[in-house]
């Protein structure tokens, strides 16, 4: 059956109500739209832990900076509606930007922590307070028991992980591992722009990771295995922003030998820049 779309906050919480009235738990899936197999392994995982899934789609303006084109980001609504009744989600949120950002409006939630860590936000200086903002306002709308998210956007995973703890949110952040290709390239609504050359080199971000990860294990310096990954990256015609061995929660750079730890890279293909990243 198609879900209801709810464009209000008042009308999703009308919805909502009742779930809870009646000792059913819910799991929200935030997302930008522009639906892939990625995004629908979270609302599969959503109805592991919960009764009801809610799929919020929002190209949040709050994360684009004035270089990045928020009219270009891919809208399909209606394809990605008939992805979700597929998968039996029970409504789909899909607010006007005038809905989560009324007239007048001046909060913005600023953190620091994972979102200071030199890795995305070196590049994107906006990016994480304008996600930790509207998740923070989709959490409080829905009020849902679990939020599912992509370790792709691992750094992203530990900011809103954070915000939640910190402002006492009642929605469990969940981590779900990253959907790939058969050959390993995440799935990203972004792999649309690559060439057919550029596709065929883009596997080589999770090979050099999958690499790196595996010195490391085997003993060699975080540092070795990065700067091994950016030269290899760099040789097949990558403009790389950063490979990094980071501490797995914190992001911090790693002080002590054994803490766990994580890699993530980030690369231009021509005009079009990927993530990844990997458990040590
Ligand atoms: P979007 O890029 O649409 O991603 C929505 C969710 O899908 C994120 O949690 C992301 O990590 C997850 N995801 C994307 N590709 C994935 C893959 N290959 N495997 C597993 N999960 C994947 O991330 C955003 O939107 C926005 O920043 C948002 C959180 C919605 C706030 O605006």
């Amino acid at each position: 059956m198609a879900p209801k779309i709810i464009r209000t906050v008042a009308a999703l919480r009308k919805e909502m109500a009742p779930w809870r009235a009646e000792g059913l738990t819910s799991a929200i899936v935030p997302t930008m739209g522009a639906l892939h197999e990625g995004h629908l392994r979270l609302v599969r995982e959503g109805f592991t832990k919960a009764d009801r899934v809610v799929t919020t789609i929002f190209v949040n303006p709050k994360q684009f900076s004035a270089t990045e084109d928020l009219g270009k980001y891919p809208r399909d609504e209606e394809a990605d509606v008939a992805k979700l009744a597929a998968e039996g989600v029970n409504l789909v949120f899909a607010p006007d930007p005038g809905e989560i950002y009324p007239s007048g409006f001046v909060t913005a939630v600023h953190m620091e922590g994972p979102a200071k860590a030199g890795l995305e936000d070196k590049f994107r200086p906006h990016f994480f307070d304008g996600v930790a903002t509207v998740v923070a306002k989709l959490f409080i709308a829905a009020g849902a028991d679990y939020a599912m998210f992509g370790e792709k956007d691992y750094q992203q995973l530990q900011v809103v992980t954070r915000m939640a703890r910190d402002l006492g949110l009642a929605t469990e952040v969940i981590g779900i591992p990253t959907e790939r290709e058969a050959d390993g390239l995440a799935m990203s609504s972004r792999n649309r722009y690559l060439s057919k050359q550029e596709r065929q080199q883009a596997t080589a971000i999770h090979k050099s990771l999958t690499q790196a990860a595996a010195k490391i294990r085997a003993g060699g310096k975080p540092q070795s295995a990065t700067r091994a990954a950016i030269r290899s990256l760099t040789t097949l015609g990558f403009k790389v922003d950063y490979v990094a061995a980071r501490n797995a929660e914190t992001l911090a750079v790693p002080k002590t030998a054994g803490e766990p730890l994580r890699l993530l890279a980030a690369a231009w293909l021509g005009t079009t820049r990927l993530i990844d990243n990997i458990a040590v």
